[in-house]
């Protein structure tokens, strides 16, 4: 599909978010391994979550819906079932890489698929832990989905120091690690999203500055009876749009706020974006609150490399914001930006491209030029089959002088199944 996408003169009014999408997802597969009951209030209706969901079927959880409420009868972690067919993870990193963890665990074979996009992405990271602790996984040029996974001897628990601050990796091993009777221990050197952790309410100690997470049979496993809180990657989009529109005002009601997701709040303040947090709460484990945003004059920013887990998603779209900010800015430390859903950095420098930006691509991320009154005529962008891509390119699109096109824009619907309509409801 392509999508034309009119300038705003101005983006006013308030919305409600899709719910966030890794706290969806974790809901699904931690329900499973709970014996008993979940009631999980506000299941994302994108297409991971929903992805996640029918997996978790196959693997024997009972799901019902009720009172806008998903009720899930979880098999326990002893009684999950091989499924009848393969687990279709669509576009999802996190299905795939976290469902891995739970079949290893669980000593249960399977085959796991996943679209174009996801079967290009590496699984080296998690095979290479999952075979320590005794698994068997068959994976194509050893590296990409499809993968066959099996375990015919006994699971060992290990130590396992992640290589790099990714949450899928982290969640991965300490799922598996959930089902071993000596712990597993996942040590952590810098934050990345914790809602595995939270969720699950596990072991954590800061040892010298290092997270150390352990997961057991020991460890119950809680029911997941919460309402999950709109996803902050989401919110994203609309407090760059906001800031860099002239009189622009939106009210963001009840975004997650988890402190290893929302560094871009801290990134756009010292921007000089306005934006107040209001209502803060807790939603179960995860805090939550309303966000406004209006618009205002943006200065560069130098991202500190040891913020990237905690922004990561929302790099694409901050590009954009630094597009009009006055000054030089720099993101670095992202080479993990080329291994999401598309090559991220080589997709934001087309997007920079086709609005003649100036700015520089480098291996790990980029320098941007930016100027408040940057300004293009319309452009054609590329969604490269990336939701956030898309969604970055059509908050570009926003200050065009006349309306520009995104080509394969239904992609947004991964994560964010309305947000065409939000667009035109923010809209003036
Ligand atoms: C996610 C973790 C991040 C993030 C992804 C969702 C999760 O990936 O980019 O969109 O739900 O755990 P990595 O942990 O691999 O960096």
């Amino acid at each position: 599909m392509i999508k034309e996408i009119r300038p705003a003169q101005s983006l006013k009014g308030t919305l409600q978010l899709p719910p966030d999408k890794s706290i969806s997802q974790r809901a699904a597969i931690f329900s499973l391994l709970h014996e008993g009951i979940s009631e999980v209030g506000n299941y994302s209706t994108a297409q991971d979550p929903q992805s996640t969901l029918s997996c978790v079927q196959q693997l024997g959880a009972e799901v019902q819906k009720e009172n806008g409420k998903l009720i899930i009868k979880g098999t326990g972690r002893k009684g999950i079932q091989a499924p009848l067919k393969d687990l279709d993870c669509g576009n999802s990193g996190t299905a795939m890489r976290l469902l891995s963890g739970v079949l290893v665990g669980a000593g249960v074979s399977a085959k796991l698929m996943g679209d174009e996009s996801l079967c290009g992405r590496t699984m080296t990271r998690i095979i290479n832990p999952l075979e320590k602790m005794g698994a068997h996984i068959l994976a194509r040029k050893s590296a990409y989905a499809p993968l066959f996974i099996n375990r015919n001897e006994p699971l060992k628990p290990i130590k396992f120091e992640l290589p790099i601050p990714s949450a899928q990796l982290k969640s991965c091993v300490l799922l598996a690690g959930l089902f071993g009777e000596e712990v597993t221990q996942v040590i952590e050197l810098l934050p990345s999203r914790d809602h595995t952790e939270r969720l699950l309410n596990l072991d954590q100690k800061l040892v010298q500055g290092r997270k150390i997470i352990s997961a057991s049979l020991a460890d119950e496993i809680p029911n997941q009876s919460y309402t999950i809180p709109g996803d902050f990657s989401a919110a994203a989009f609309w407090l760059v749009a906001a800031a860099i529109q002239k009189d622009a005002e939106i009210l963001i009601e009840n975004v997650g706020l988890n402190a290893t997701r929302n560094a871009l709040l801290k990134i756009l303040t010292e921007m000089g974006a306005d934006i107040t947090v209001e209502n803060e709460h807790m939603e179960g484990a995860e805090p939550a609150g309303d966000i406004v945003v209006k618009g205002s004059d943006l200065k560069a920013i130098e991202i500190d490399p040891k913020m990237i887990p905690n922004c990561i998603d929302e790099l694409p779209v901050l590009a954009v914001a630094m597009l009009f900010a006055e000054g030089t800015s720099v993101i670095s430390g992202a080479e993990e930006l080329r291994h999401k859903e598309t090559d991220r950095i080589m997709a934001i420098s087309k997007m920079l491209k086709a609005v003649s930006a100036n700015f520089e691509e480098q291996e790990d991320g980029l320098i941007i030029h930016g100027d408040p009154e940057f300004s293009f005529q319309s452009a054609k962008f590329e969604s490269f089959h990336d939701h956030r891509i898309a969604m970055a390119a059509a908050v570009l699109s926003l200050t065009g002088k006349a309306a520009s096109k995104i080509k394969g824009a239904e992609c947004a619907a991964v994560s964010y199944p309305t947000f065409w309509e939000d667009i035109d409801q923010l809209r003036i």
